[in-house]
């Protein structure tokens, strides 16, 4: 895994150049400003296959051409690209590959993007020997609900194929039939449906693979590109908006290999449609009676400010989708114009100020690339496809390339069981008692214990979610320090947030017991989200700000959530699509998309990244930054605050860790707090020791409930959200809510697989699809959280978590 690096010169067309060993000569060509024509050669797609063989060169000393995509440099090479030889080789790949190609560039999605264009005019014959008719396939055909295939464009580049069967993983893309009639396709002609699918279109170098949502909808000269950043998860990923009409028609991966490797989820793919959803919210909202009535600004924010003033330091906020500017004004407009001190941004709370500091410790703080070259992985509490996609694929990489070994210790059975050396699974909740099985060596973490003792790179990607659970976060740290993570160069603890800016948000003070850069608040902590719930509930709480927030659907205990949203006297809502919540605030403000929006969010290492404003905002919505501002003057907290870099220029002056941090070095592929010199005013973590491993926790698998009473665990799923349902593309992945349950619990209560049943709980249920699940806990069942219908937040309030389940009536 720890290769050696060695600087050596090659001599390329006659001119010296430098490379690193091992380098294939492309790339090295490439950095010397050479450059060699390919199509199947990919590096994100790991080892080059040398399918196309249009990167042929001469090299000194071997009597035949070879492909510099997959020849590795060495010493002393002498290589050239332009002798007659060549020149003929590369003449003849291209009219190969025309032999077939219908030339359809006109009406071709990919015209004036492609490849196979660029490379006819620059390296081809300029006409063709070939009069016979061309090679037809029905065209197109849809390959899934999003991708279209033509067939008669395809260069057999391999690409797509490779990115399923070796990034992704999912193996559902193949090569069917032999020779000329070879073709791209799925078993069966299946639809290809899998979470990254999206990215084989921008893979391909011609138009066979194009996404029903571009197809037809622009030509590369009307449009501009724009960069920006995917909110839509933690994985924050780069993206470039293909911009129309200032409208996003696209969403294409602007690589960052430090962040997401390049790829896209479907989610960020096709995300956009929403952009322009009926649904949007494009004017601030006053209620009136039982519905709402556009406002102007100045009323809607006097009217804002006037209910929150009445209520005053008994004001609470949610904060979710938000920029850490947004989160900062928020928090202030709470502490500082109202006096109070109750907000939080986690929907079932979590680690407290002290915990959060050791957390942030950058000795213990891995970067995601770190991921790549680690000896173990282990995954904590997470799935990453649901939670963080894009470090699904990281990992797999990491194993398939480095020979990475993985230990998985979860609940579920997750995506990347797999690939795994080691798998434990724990009840629901108890991922601190299986913490301290790992640190003991001890029950179902012995196996794992085992991995982790001789490595010497370690990350650990672990869900924040845990930290709902008491203990977990104490158990993580001391795992941490057994394992002596804060001396490896390459290891540490990634946490996975919550929320797509989790991190940013308690760094910028939207915690209850932290201010910003988790400084002291001065007056105590305030309430978490739990607790803000049953304050407004007993009437303690007046006002709620819910900034991007849904806690009706998001938080647990949803019926809680509607009590307290009935029992609130004032509520503001910031909202992009007017949710359940929404409908019952009193105010109602427009959010931006991040396509519309200008500021910072905090990657979940820690890095600092922009997300910059591309297309026009719709209708009357203005700048978030700007009316939490507004909001804030009038009630009698002048921020100074009248630009989005004032806004930036405020959160870098009040997090100390963020000190100085400007737009400017942040730039295009963000910045990692901990590699600037303010990383060491992090406020310093008080006294707490690191605990010894224990033994009275209880086991991670407890003994079954003696009534046969299953236990109930609940979990995000990467389509059960707003998402899918406002982006008309996506909304075949719209999810039911599905039983997961271990076929022989299902034995036992004469369930089976698809039947519908109710999951019961104190008086209330949800509907729900049994799905059987092979690599379940016997005694254990899941559900999905914020399903629109039958969401598993109705089930989980209180410590009591387990279900009855009946079989629906009339089945
Ligand atoms: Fe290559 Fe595109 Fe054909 Fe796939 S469909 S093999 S990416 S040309
Ligand atoms: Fe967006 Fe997350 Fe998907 Fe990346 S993984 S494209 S951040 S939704
Ligand atoms: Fe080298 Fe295809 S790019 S063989």
């Amino acid at each position: 895994m720890k290769r050696e690096t060695r600087e050596i010169t090659l001599v390329i067309d006659g001119r010296e150049i430098a490379a690193t060993e091992g380098a294939m000569l492309v790339d090295a060509a490439r950095h010397g400003d050479v450059e060699i024509p390919v199509f199947c050669y990919e590096p994100k797609l790991g080892q080059p296959v040398g399918a196309c063989r249009m990167c042929l060169v001469e090299i000194e000393g071997i009597p035949k051409l070879q492909t510099a995509c997959s020849t590795p440099v060495r010493d002393g090479m002498v290589v050239y690209t332009q002798t007659d030889q060549v020149k003929e080789a590369q003449n003849a790949v291209v009219e190969f590959l025309l032999v077939n190609h219908p030339l359809d560039c006109p009406v071709c999605d990919k015209g004036g993007e492609c490849p196979l264009q660029d490379i006819s005019i620059g390296w081809g014959p300029g006409n063709s020997r070939f009069i016979e008719g061309k090679r037809h396939f029905e065209k197109p055909l849809p390959l899934s609900p999003l991708v279209a295939i033509d067939r008669e464009r395809c260069i057999m580049c391999y690409r797509c194929v490779r990115f399923s069967q070796e990034i992704s993983e999912d193996a559902q893309l193949q090569l069917l039939e032999r020779g000329d009639r070879t073709y791209v396709g799925t078993f069966d002609e299946r639809p290809y449906i899998a979470p990254f699918h999206g990215n084989i279109t921008e893979l391909c170098p011609v138009g066979a693979l194009t996404s029903y949502t571009y197809r037809f909808r622009a030509r590369p000269w009307d449009i501009e590109q724009a960069g920006s950043v995917c909110t839509l998860c933690p994985s924050q990923c780069n993206v470039r908006f293909t911009i129309r009409d200032e409208k996003v028609k696209r969403v294409l991966a602007r690589d960052n290999p430090e962040v997401d490797d390049g790829w896209l989820c479907d989610r960020g793919r096709y995300g956009f449609e929403m952009f322009g959803a009926d649904e949007r919210i494009t004017a601030p909202m006053i209620r009136e009676g039982d519905g709402f009535r556009v406002a102007s600004w100045p009323e809607a924010i006097e009217r804002a400010a006037s209910g929150l003033r009445t209520a005053g330091s008994e004001t609470a906020a949610l904060v979710g989708d938000a920029s850490n500017e947004e989160g900062y004004l928020v928090q202030r407009i709470i502490r500082e114009a109202l006096g109070g001190g109750d907000i939080d941004s986690r929907p079932g709370g979590g680690a407290d100020r002290n915990l959060n500091m050791r957390l942030s410790d950058p000795a213990i703080s891995a970067r995601v690339a770190d991921i790549d070259t680690a000896d173990v992985v282990l995954v904590l509490g997470v799935d990453p496809i649901h939670s963080a996609p894009i470090l699904d694929l990281r990992v797999r990489k990491a194993v398939r390339r480095s020979g990475t070994l993985l230990a998985i210790a979860t609940d579920r059975p997750s995506a990347l069981d797999g690939g795994a050396t080691a798998v434990a699974r724990s009840h629901p909740r108890h991922t601190a008692a299986m913490i301290e099985e790992i640190r003991n060596g001890t029950g179902d973490g012995a196996e794992i214990a085992a991995l982790l003792e001789d490595a010497e790179d370690i990350v650990v990607i672990w869900g924040e979610r845990v930290a709902r659970e008491g203990r977990a976060v104490e158990s993580l740290l001391g795992l941490a320090a057994d394992l002596k993570l804060s001396e490896g160069e390459r290891s540490g603890l990634i946490g996975v947030p919550e929320l797509a800016n989790g991190r940013g948000l308690r760094e910028v003070g939207c915690l209850p017991d932290a201010a910003p850069g988790l400084g002291e608040t001065g007056k105590g902590p305030g309430r978490d989200t739990g607790a803000i719930r049953e304050a407004l509930i007993a009437d303690q709480l007046k006002a709620l700000i819910l900034f991007g927030s849904d806690p009706l659907r998001d938080a647990p205990d949803s019926s809680g959530w509607e009590e307290a949203l009935t029992q609130v006297g004032f509520t503001v809502a910031f909202s992009m699509f007017g949710d359940a919540s929404t409908a019952r605030a009193d105010v109602v403000f427009p959010l931006e998309t991040f396509a519309e929006k200008e500021g910072t969010v905090t990657h979940m290492e820690g890095r600092l990244q922009r997300v910059r404003p591309s297309a026009k905002r719709p209708g009357d919505v203005r700048p978030g930054w700007q009316i939490l501002a507004e909001i804030s003057a009038s009630l009698g907290d002048e921020t100074g605050i009248s630009s989005a870099p004032d806004a930036l220029l405020a959160v870098a002056d009040s997090v100390s860790f963020y000190a100085g941090l400007t737009a400017e070095e942040i730039g295009g592929r963000g910045i990692r707090w901990q590699d600037r010199t303010a990383a060491e005013s992090l406020p310093a973590s008080t006294g707490v020791g690191v605990t010894d491993g224990h033994s009275e926790h209880p086991k991670s698998t407890p003994a079954p409930d003696p009534g046969g009473a299953l236990r109930l665990g609940t979990f995000r799923d990467l389509w059960a959200n707003e998402v899918t349902e406002l982006n008309p593309a996506l909304r075949f992945l719209t999810q039911q809510q599905r039983l997961e349950i271990a076929p022989v619990d299902a034995e036992r209560l004469g369930i089976s697989q698809g039947e519908e049943v109710e999951v019961g709980q104190n008086g209330n249920s949800v509907k729900a699809r049994v799905v059987l699940r092979e690599r379940q806990l016997p005694g254990v069942v899941f559900l999905i959280e914020g399903t629109l219908e039958g969401n598993a937040n109705e089930l989980v309030h209180g410590p009591a978590r387990t279900v009855e389940i009946r079989k629906a009536e009339g089945h």
